[in-house]
C-alpha cells in the first residue's frame, strides 16, 4: 500500500501507430526490444522516431550496423537531417553506456543488440553470452537513469528473436515488425508489453521518404473485388484494441500427392488441419484428396480463432467454385463438436464491418448484439452446418 503507483508518464513518439503499440507512448526507464527481418524497416522507423523525439528531448542513436555516413544519408532521405538527434557508431557497450550517462538522453536506440559487445567477456560479438551481458548493461542503464532504451534484435529464419530467449524476459516490451514479401505495408505487433496490451497492432507503409502511418488499416488490407470471386471470405479480426477487416483466401485443388498439401500463410497450419477435420465430420465435406492453400491477404498474421469460420467458408467456396455473397462478413471460433463459439468484441467487429459498407454478417449466435446495427443483417448461428448453409446460400 505504501508503494507509489502513480501512472507512469509517457513520451509520445510522434507516431500515433507506434504509441498505440507501446500502450500509449514510450515509458521512461523502460526497455523495448524490436525484432524483424533484415530490411523490413527497423532502422528507418527508429531513426524517424528518435528524430521526432529529439525536438523535445535529448535522444541518442547508437549503431553498430552502419557507419555514421550511412545513417546521415538515410537521415537526409528521411528529411530529418537537421534534427538535434545525437548519433554514434559504436560496438562497445561500455562506450554507449558512458555516452548515455554523459548526455542523459530520454531515449536511446541501440541498433542492434547483436552487434554490441562488452569487454567483460572474451567471447565474440553476437554470441549468446555477449548478447545477454550487453543487454543486461543496457537494462541497468535504463532502470538507474530513467532513459528509455530501444534495442533492435535480429530474427532467425524461423522468425524468433535471435540470441537467447532470455532477452525477452529481460525487457519490458517486445515488438515484432512483420510484412508480406514484396508488400509495402508493415505491421508492428506487441508480443509482450508490461505497460500495455499485448497483440496491439500498428500499421505503416514504406514510402520513398520513410515509413508513414496508416490510420485506417481496414481499407488497405481489403482488396474489394469488382465481382465476388470464389475462395475469398472477409472477416473481422480484433488484434489488440482495434477491429480490422481482413480477407482470407483459399485455393482447393485436386492433389497428385498421397499426402495432400495443407499450406497456410498468416494462419496456424495445424489449426487448418483441425478445421478441415471439423469440416469433414460436421459439415459433411471431405478434402482428403485435395491440396488446400489458405492465405490471409496483406501479411497480417492472425493469432485468434475468429478466423476459423471464414477460413472454412473460403475453403468451401473454392471447392464448390461458388463465391460467397459480396457484401457479407463472417467470424467465429469452431469447436471440435461442430459448434460455433463466440469470440470477444462481437458488436465492435460488426460495427467496423458496417462502417466499411458490409450489409450482412454470419456470426456466432452469442455474438449477435441486442441492439440492431443499422444497415447490417446479422445471422447468428450455432452449428457449422447452419453457418455453411447461410454462407453458401
Ligand atoms: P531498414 O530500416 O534499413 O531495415 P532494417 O533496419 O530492418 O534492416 O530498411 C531498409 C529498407 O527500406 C530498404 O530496403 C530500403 C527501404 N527504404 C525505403 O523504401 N524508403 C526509405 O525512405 C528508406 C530509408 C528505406
Ligand atoms: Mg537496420
Amino acid at each position: 500500500a505504501e508503494v507509489s503507483t502513480a501512472p507512469e508518464p509517457r513520451l509520445t513518439t510522434g507516431s500515433a501507430e507506434l504509441d498505440r503499440v507501446l500502450g500509449g507512448g514510450l515509458v521512461p526507464g523502460s526497455v523495448v526490444l524490436i525484432g524483424g527481418d533484415p530490411g523490413i524497416g527497423k532502422s528507418t522507423l527508429l531513426l524517424q522516431t528518435l528524430a521526432a523525439l529529439s525536438r523535445h528531448y535529448p535522444a541518442l542513436y547508437a549503431t553498430g550496423e552502419e557507419s555514421l555516413q550511412q545513417v546521415a544519408l538515410r537521415g537526409q532521405r528521411l528529411g530529418v537531417a537537421d534534427e538535434a538527434l545525437k548519433l554514434m557508431a559504436e560496438t562497445a557497450v561500455e562506450e554507449v553506456v558512458a555516452s548515455a550517462q554523459q548526455l542523459h538522453p530520454q531515449a536511446l536506440v541501440v541498433d542492434s543488440v547483436q552487434t554490441v559487445h562488452t569487454a567483460a567477456l572474451g567471447s565474440a560479438p553476437g554470441s549468446v553470452a555477449q548478447v545477454r551481458e550487453s543487454a543486461g548493461q543496457l537494462v541497468r542503464l535504463a532502470k538507474t537513469t530513467g532513459t528509455a532504451v530501444i534495442l533492435v534484435g535480429h530474427v532467425t529464419k524461423e522468425g524468433a528473436l535471435a540470441g537467447p530467449r532470455v532477452l525477452e524476459h529481460m525487457v519490458d516490451t517486445v515488438l515484432y515488425f512483420e510484412s508480406d514479401q514484396g508488400s509495402r505495408y508493415r505491421v508492428l505487433r506487441a508480443a509482450k508489453n508490461r505497460f500495455g496490451a499485448a497483440n496491439e497492432l500498428g500499421v505503416f507503409a514504406m514510402a520513398d521518404d520513410g515509413l508513414r502511418q496508416v490510420r485506417n488499416p481496414s481499407s488497405i488490407f481489403l482488396s474489394r473485388h469488382e465481382q465476388a470471386v470464389p475462395g475469398s471470405a472477409v472477416f473481422v479480426t480484433r488484434e489488440g484494441s482495434r477491429p480490422l477487416l481482413l480477407e482470407v483466401q483459399a485455393l482447393v485443388a485436386d492433389s497428385a500427392l498421397s499426402q495432400p498439401r495443407r499450406v497456410t500463410v498468416g494462419l496456424d497450419a495445424s489449426r487448418l488441419a483441425l478445421l478441415l477435420a471439423v469440416l469433414q465430420r460436421h459439415g459433411g465435406v471431405a478434402t482428403a484428396g485435395e491440396d488446400v492453400f489458405v492465405n490471409v491477404v496483406g501479411g497480417v498474421r492472425v493469432q485468434e480463432t475468429a478466423a476459423d469460420l471464414p477460413a472454412l467458408a473460403a475453403v468451401l467456396s473454392s471447392l464448390r467454385d461458388r463465391p460467397l455473397a459480396r457484401d457479407s462478413v463472417a467470424f467465429g471460433e469452431l469447436g471440435l463438436a461442430g459448434e460455433v463459439r463466440p469470440v470477444p468484441g462481437g458488436e465492435e467487429r460488426l460495427r467496423e464491418a458496417a462502417k466499411h459498407g458490409f450489409t450482412s454478417a454470419v456470426v456466432p449466435a452469442k455474438n449477435v448484439p441486442r441492439r440492431r446495427i443499422s444497415g447490417m443483417a446479422v445471422h447468428g448461428v450455432q452449428r457449422l452446418a447452419e453457418a455453411l448453409e447461410v454462407l453458401m446460400g
